[in-house]
Formats: C-alpha cells, structure tokens, sequence
C-alpha cells in the first residue's frame, strides 16, 4: 500500500514574482472542474492508498473558498481509507486565512499547516509582492492556534534582495517568540520563467552570496538555541515535530501525487501528471491519462537519489550505502564538507552552504 499522498492544489489569489510551482489564479467553474477530477484520481487509486500522512501543496490550498475546500474534504472522506492518517498538512498563505476555513479543516482531520510568512518585515514582504503584511501573518497564526491547530510551521526566505542582516534576525526572533513547533528557512533562489529571474538577468536585482552565507549561520545559531533541530538543509523542528511526509520523500519512501504537475514515485516508476489545469482535469474526467512524463527508475538511480536527500538530513549517510562513493566521500571530507561518525557520513555546517555541490558526487 502507498502511505504518502501529496495533492496539488495550483490556485494562487496573486502571483509572487520569485515563484515557479505550478500555479494560477483562477475562475469558479475552473475551480469546479479541477476538485472534481481530483476526486476522480484518487478514486481511481484507492485499493493501493491508505495514507499515514497527506500533503495538500500548492499553489495555495488555501486559496480554495470554504464551500469548494467542504466538498474536496468531504469527496477525500468518502473515497479513500483515511484511518491510518498520522500528519495531515496543508499550505496556507497568510492572507486567506479564516476562521471558518481553520475550523473546517481542523474538524476534517488536518492536524498541521505550514504556513507561507516568508519575513515579519512589511519592506520585505513588498519585495515579494506579498499580499499579507506582518500583521496579517501573526493574525492567521493565532487564528489557527485558536481552531485548534497544535502543529504549525513557518516558511521564511532569506536572501532576498535589500534584506538586511538585522531584519532577518529580527523575522527569526519574532518567530522564536511565536514558538511553531516547525519552520523552514529557504534561500531564496532565482528560479527560470519568474519576473525575479528576469530582473537579475537585467542587473537589477543581485545576488550577495556573502550575506546569505551569513544570514544562513545566523539562522542555525538563533533557532538551535531556541529548541529548534536543525534536521534537514532547509528545515527545523521543536519536539520531535519534524514533517512526517518529508522525510518520506527525503528517505525514499513511495508517494503518490495527485493534481496538475504533481509527481508520483511508485514501484520503481516515476511519472508526472500534466502542468495544466484545463488539460488535467478534462482528461482526467474522460477517463483518460492525465500523465505527460513516464520513467521506470533504475536500482543505481534509486540508490544515488536516496543518498543525496538522506545525507541532506541529519540522519546522514551509513557507510554501506555510501560505499559507491567512498572515495569522493573522502575527497569532500578533506574540503571540511563532510564529517563521519563511527557508521555514518555527515555534512558539516560549510557542506550545508554547498550541499547542491556535494550532492553531485552521487549521479
Ligand atoms: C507553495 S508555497 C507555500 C504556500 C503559499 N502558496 C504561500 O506562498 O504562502 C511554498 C513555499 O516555498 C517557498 N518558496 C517559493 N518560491 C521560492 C523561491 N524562489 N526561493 C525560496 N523559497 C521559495 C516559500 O517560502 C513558500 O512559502
Ligand atoms: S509563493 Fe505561494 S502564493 Fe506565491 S505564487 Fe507561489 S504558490 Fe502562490
């Protein structure tokens, strides 16, 4: 049986210029449509699913209004087995956050929501062209804490442009004082089709590859002090409340992906459903393949992908499954990248700076 399933939700109520998941933002009847083809494929995986964790992605789960987000909810209940379910995560923006929708989910079984604040800096929430202000964001997260949500997680970007140290010191006490169980942290990235892209193609905007470096630091130093366990590149956790489902994906367990663009990775089989909502979702009520990308996985390719996401955790490497790479295990480990233990390998805190780098070493 599949136990990780994620679901791609791609509606935005505004696009973010630095952003390249697959979304947009949409009419009602689109919206519709889309929920109920969704049903449909999870339908038409049922007898393989009973789920430990679920993941609602986006785009902005949130984004969907109070009656569409009751009959996903409600179609998921009564199609699919949902009595092994340990974590149930959704994707807010802070901006469309209520009350009724927290209650509404809170009641439908989601027990954890990570939450986009990115900054509590209302000049850097600008620079994202975030519709939120920090004010909005700390209002979303009691609101969620009074539904009932005992596990919360942050998202935070550093990096950006015109961010200063002190303001992202100040984002990360503000967090620490808000106390969610989890956060993630990201650099940002200037990814390929976004307007960010774009303006650094230009010269506009740059990259200060010193000050992230430091911005980075500063992040390990504030939040390990503060309880936080720095488990993964980008992310930390308070008492054990690591994300269930990705350290699924990390680890290389199966996972199916339901939704426009959403990959699934299932029995040695990668495939990819089709990055457009209309296309998925006709096909998908026709009855036919919503699929636009197949590939069966080699052993090698499974055994590289596991050991580039597991050393990116803190559970590293052992030995036995790094022994392919022993030698250019070595090398890294004589450039202060890598650090052993008596079974396993470890990045050091500059191989967290270049884990892209050392993750290479595994293709
Ligand atoms: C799907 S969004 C989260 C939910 C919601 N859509 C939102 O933005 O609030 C996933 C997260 O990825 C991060 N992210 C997106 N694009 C990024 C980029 N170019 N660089 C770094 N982090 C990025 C943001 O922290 C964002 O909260
Ligand atoms: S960052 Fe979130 S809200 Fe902004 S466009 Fe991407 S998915 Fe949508």
């Amino acid at each position: 049986m599949i136990e990780h399933l994620y679901i791609h939700i791609p509606f935005c109520p505004n696009i973010c210029p630095y952003c390249a998941f697959y979304k947009e933002t949409a009419g009602r009847d689109r919206v519709e449509l889309f929920i109920e083809a969704l049903l449909l494929e999870a339908q038409f995986h049922a007898s393989e699913l009973l789920p430990k964790t679920i993941f609602f992605g986006g785009g902005t789960p949130s984004a969907l209004s109070f009656s569409q987000m009751e009959r996903l909810l409600d179609g998921l209940h009564h199609t699919l087995n949902l009595s092994a379910i340990e974590e149930w995560t959704i994707e807010m923006n802070p901006a469309t956050v209520s009350s009724d929708k927290a209650k509404l989910l809170y009641e439908a079984g989601v027990n954890r929501i990570s939450m986009g604040v990115q900054s509590w800096d209302d000049a850097v929430l600008k620079t994202l062209g975030r519709m939120h202000s920090s004010q909005k964001g700390e209002e979303s997260f009691y609101l969620l804490r009074e539904a009932g949500f005992r596990n919360i997680s942050i998202d935070l970007i550093f990096g950006i442009p015109y961010q200063s140290l002190n303001s992202w010191r100040n984002t990360l006490e503000k967090t620490v004082l808000l106390a969610p169980e989890h956060l993630s942290a990201y650099g940002l990235t200037y990814e390929e089709g976004t307007d960010f892209f774009r303006q650094r193609s230009r010269g506009v905007m740059k990259e200060n590859n010193d000050l992230e470096a430091e911005q980075f630091e500063l992040a390990d130093a504030i939040l390990e002090s503060s309880g936080y366990e720095h488990y993964e590149i980008s992310n930390y956790a308070k008492n054990h409340h690591e994300s269930k489902h990705n350290l699924a994906y990390w680890l290389g367990s199966d996972y199916l992906g339901l939704g426009p663009s959403a990959f699934s990775t299932v029995r040695g089989e990668r495939w990819r459903n089709i990055a457009e909502t209309g296309l998925y979702s006709s096909s998908t009520i026709e009855g036919k393949t919503a699929r636009d990308f197949e590939e069966k996985l080699s052993l090698s390719l499974l055994a590289s992908e596991r050991a580039a996401f597991g050393l990116r955790t803190n559970q590293g490497l052992d030995f036995e499954k790094a022994h392919p790479w022993h030698q250019a295990m070595v090398e890294m480990e004589q450039h202060g990248l890598l650090y052993r233990t008596q079974d396993r390998w470890l990045l050091t805190k500059k191989g967290f700076l270049l884990a892209d780098t050392v993750g290479e070493i595994f293709f």
